[in-house]
């Protein structure tokens, strides 16, 4: 583009967009699950790429891995177009790789996402769910410890709801992180998805940072990260670092299509790359605005009768995706009065998967009881948080909740 152009085209986008991203919400307008993230800058830059042409798998998706593997202190970054084809892609890959086996059980909490588990058993591994622990909602070490077997090789910890999951049970297994929904979460000092073997991420619109949709696995394991890079474009050897060798071994075919890996297509555009450059630099400071968030709110929520809240565990540094909690009694009445007066609740994540219709059609075990994952799935709900929202918001909160607590 002309430097004419650019400018021009940035003055145009900022007149259009004024107040976005969403900076600060007015709590008196209600409590949505999400604020807009994203604002004239992103589309800026998603626009560059588009009238520059260069909208496919490029450059600015090489240096948005880069950078987010730096962030969580990993030496590759796999980017995708969506946190459950991360979940899906670094799965295959430890089959792929032979670090697992098909028939492997791998320990899945009972509460997660549906595509947490679901890609487990879509590779040919076995899930085996576990209970949570009651003060974080992750998974509970000693249910894990209760549900191994022989022939369990790998754990799949999922962060919740920005809460960082304890994940130092588990040093003779294979350790997978879920960081989809915990951006900037911290365990012992260390950013989560950069602990385990791989870590994923999620970047959907609702996500502390958005590439509108989009996902990313990290690893400091290079063999993995090729395998990755095949599986998530049609097999091909093209982004591998081997691919030299592995050209030199097939010499009758033509090596650009040259295909090393039974394949999928899971790859992002160079839109959503360029809107991830432009979010990575906003994380940090919106991470700790919701960190604050959920600090402040816990503690004005914890002396309200009959609710439960999940304050930040010791050792770790909330990420503050959603708040939740659980109420005795009648859960459906205490989320009717919050939506009366304009406060979004959801049930925390698939709540107990195994009690799911689609569970029935998934091969897993379910060798321990799940007591608190019930427990989330009847009496637990989540409220929306988000660096756009602030004490009012916890005021307002606090004030439906005791009202419900008191009718
Ligand atoms: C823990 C967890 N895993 C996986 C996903 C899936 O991510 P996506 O919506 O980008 O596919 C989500 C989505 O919120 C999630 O919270």
């Amino acid at each position: 583009m002309s430097p004419e152009g650019r400018a021009a085209l940035a003055a145009l986008i900022h007149a259009e967009m004024p107040n976005l991203p969403v900076e600060a919400h007015d709590a008196a307008t209600g409590h949505p699950l999400c604020v807009v993230g994203f604002g004239p800058d992103e589309v800026f830059a998603a626009t560059e790429a588009m009238i520059t042409t260069e909208v496919t798998m490029g450059a600015r998706t090489r240096a948005f891995e880069a950078a987010w593997a730096a962030r969580c202190g990993r030496a590759h970054g796999v980017m995708v177009n969506s946190g459950s084809s991360a979940n899906l892609l670094l799965l295959a890959a430890l089959v792929e790789t032979g670090q697992l086996s098909p028939g492997d059980e791998v320990l899945v909490p009972a509460v997660g996402w549906s595509t947490s588990l679901f890609p487990v058993a879509q590779v040919g591994l076995v899930p085996v769910i576990v209970d949570v622990d009651p003060r974080t909602l992750c998974m509970d070490p000693a249910s894990a410890a209760a549900a191994r077997t022989p022939r369990t090789r790998a754990v799949l910890a999922v962060h919740l709801l920005g809460q960082a999951a304890e994940m130092g049970a588990y040093d003779d297994l294979l350790v997978l992180e879920d960081a989809c929904g915990a951006h900037g979460a911290t365990i012992g000092g260390r950013p989560v998805g950069g602990v385990g073997l791989g870590g994923t991420f999620s970047f959907f619109f609702s996500h502390h940072i958005t590439t509108i949709e989009g996902g990313i696995v990290v690893t400091d394991d290079a063999q993995l990260a090729d395998a990755m890079r095949s599986l998530r474009a049609h097999g091909w050897v093209r982004e591998r670092s081997d691919r030299a060798a592995l050209e030199a071994a097939s010499p009758e075919i033509d090596p650009r299509f040259l295909f090393v890996s039974p394949g999928y297509n899971l790859r992002p555009t160079e839109l959503a790359a360029a809107f991830g450059l432009v979010q990575d630099r906003r994380l940090d400071a919106w991470v700790a605005r919701r960190r604050a968030n959920h600090a402040d709110w816990s503690a004005r929520l914890a002396g309200v009768r009959g609710l439960t809240v999940f304050p930040e565990a010791p050792g770790t540094t909330h990420a503050g995706f959603a708040f939740p909690m659980l109420v005795d009694g009648d859960r459906a009445g205490c989320m009717a009065a919050l939506e009366a007066r304009g406060i979004a609740t959801r049930p925390i994540s698939g709540s107990n998967l195994a009690r799911q219709p689609a569970f029935a059609r998934v091969p897993a075990l379910t060798p321990v009881p799940l007591p608190v994952a019930d427990a989330v799935h009847t009496r637990g709900f989540f409220v929306g948080n988000s660096h756009a929202f602030g004490a009012d918001h916890g005021v307002r909160l606090a004030a439906a909740l005791a009202a419900w607590s008191a009718s």
